[in-house]
């Protein structure tokens, strides 16, 4: 019999779904660190480091650069809630279920919303775009950079300079490509975007890194209603709507992570050390260095898939590089090929969502597993369970193949 009391000893389970992935190791030393008083001149400076190593891994010079407490959905919404009041007009760029999201918070906030949608496996034309934005003349702008349903990554050069032209604010989540795929806030002009550490990150999920451009932060600011208990004479109060959430407003986490140290939530100390960590493992390494890596890796299990004989899901020229979607072949029991990867290689790989749902696999190389050998690994293994389950395959073509594609 199994005791609740035992200590927590994991599998070591090889983590190729879409995220969350297994955690660099130095990311868990850093975990382990003593705690810190939330406003200890160590930690402050700590957290004001964190503001200083984001910013080239969003690609931005914004002083509005930090960490949400949570998980990435919880800096979606602090985002959402802090631009958007009821009433207020969103045009949400829609291609899979993270789109969705996007509009399921937005109807909780009350926004007048309009999707502009692509098919499943595909992305929005900027130019599908710009005419959504002059006929619906929204607030905000709303998007998804590379959404792991569908494993498609909308391209966002000048995106941002077609919202600012309208007049309107745009959102990016950038969540499964932040540290893997370019995240360029400045050259996109755009004024928010969010991450999460649990992706091309390595890290564990529970930490959101946040940028806000200026003009975004001004927006916000004019909706400043500090709490009560809280309340202080350098905090000017603005004219706008109060934030419909007290957790996540973000003129009060602002004005936490300024030089006022406004008391409003307790800093979730090992998660800023995870984020810390992560960050300068992603810069140490270099992010060009990064993305080549996390681009060698798709295109490795695009080619070791492709050998296989099976098919991969979505249009190829807007594939995320950090995780491939591929298509059940017929008589396979999509299901339990993922149970006997887990059981009897120790690796996890992804099922997936709404109209594909029993369709594709969605596999992943993201952050520290990013790896050739683990590509390798993980085709191996759905190589040998793919022919035990009665699909005729080439045998050795996946991994050949990988091999050559990911270059000597
Ligand atoms: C594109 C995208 N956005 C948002 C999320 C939600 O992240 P979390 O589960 O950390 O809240 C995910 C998670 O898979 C994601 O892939």
């Amino acid at each position: 019999m199994t005791s609740s009391f035992r200590q927590i000893d994991p599998p070591q389970r090889l983590l190729m779904g879409p995220g969350p992935v297994n955690a660099h190791p130095r990311v868990l030393r850093a975990m382990s660190a003593d705690l810190l008083g939330q406003y200890d001149p160590e930690f402050t400076a700590y957290m004001n480091e964190v503001m200083g190593l984001y910013r080239p891994v969003f690609g931005t010079e914004n002083r509005w650069t930090f960490l949400i407490d949570g998980t990435a959905r919880s800096a979606i919404e602090a985002s959402l809630i802090s631009l958007v009041k009821p009433g207020d007009r969103v045009l949400v760029v829609n291609f899979g279920r993270f789109g969705l999201l996007l509009t399921e918070i937005l109807t909780r906030i009350g926004a007048e919303i309009r999707t502009v949608d692509a098919e499943w496996g595909k992305t929005v034309p900027l130019d599908e775009l710009s005419a959504a934005i002059a006929a619906f003349e929204p607030k905000v702008v709303a998007t998804v950079h590379g959404d792991t349903s569908t494993t498609m990554a909308q391209p966002l050069d000048g995106f941002g300079d077609i919202c600012r032209q309208a007049g309107a604010l745009s959102y990016v989540d950038a969540t499964a490509t932040i540290g893997g795929m370019e995240i360029a806030a400045d050259r996109w002009g755009v004024d928010v975007v969010t991450g999460g550490l649990q992706k091309c990150l390595g890290g564990p999920s529970g930490s959101a890194p946040i940028t806000i451009s200026n003009r975004a932060a001004e927006h916000i600011f004019s909706r400043r209603h500090t709490e009560l208990g809280i309340q202080r004479d350098d905090l000017e109060q603005g004219s706008g709507a109060r934030i419909g959430s007290n957790y996540f407003d973000l003129a009060m986490v602002m004005d936490y992570w300024s030089e006022k140290r406004l008391n409003h939530h307790t800093e979730a100390t090992s998660m800023l050390y995870a984020a810390r960590e992560c960050a300068c493992i992603c810069l140490e390494e270099g992010l060009p260095n990064r993305f080549a890596r996390h681009a060698k890796a798709g295109k490795a299990m695009t080619a070791g898939l492709r050998a296989m004989g099976l098919t991969v899901f979505g249009d190829d020229t807007y594939r995320m590089t950090n995780v491939t979607g591929v298509y059940i072949p017929d008589g396979i029991e999509g299901e339990r090929v993922r149970t006997r990867m887990r059981e009897e290689f120790e690796i996890e790989i992804g099922t997936s969502f709404g109209p594909l749902q029993g369709r594709i696999w969605r596999i992943g190389a993201m952050g520290y597993n990013a790896m050739k050998h683990k590509v390798l690994i993980t085709l191996g293994a759905l190589e040998a369970v793919l022919r035990t389950e009665g699909f005729s395959l080439p045998s050795g073509a996946a991994v050949d193949a990988a091999m050559e594609a990911w270059g000597a």
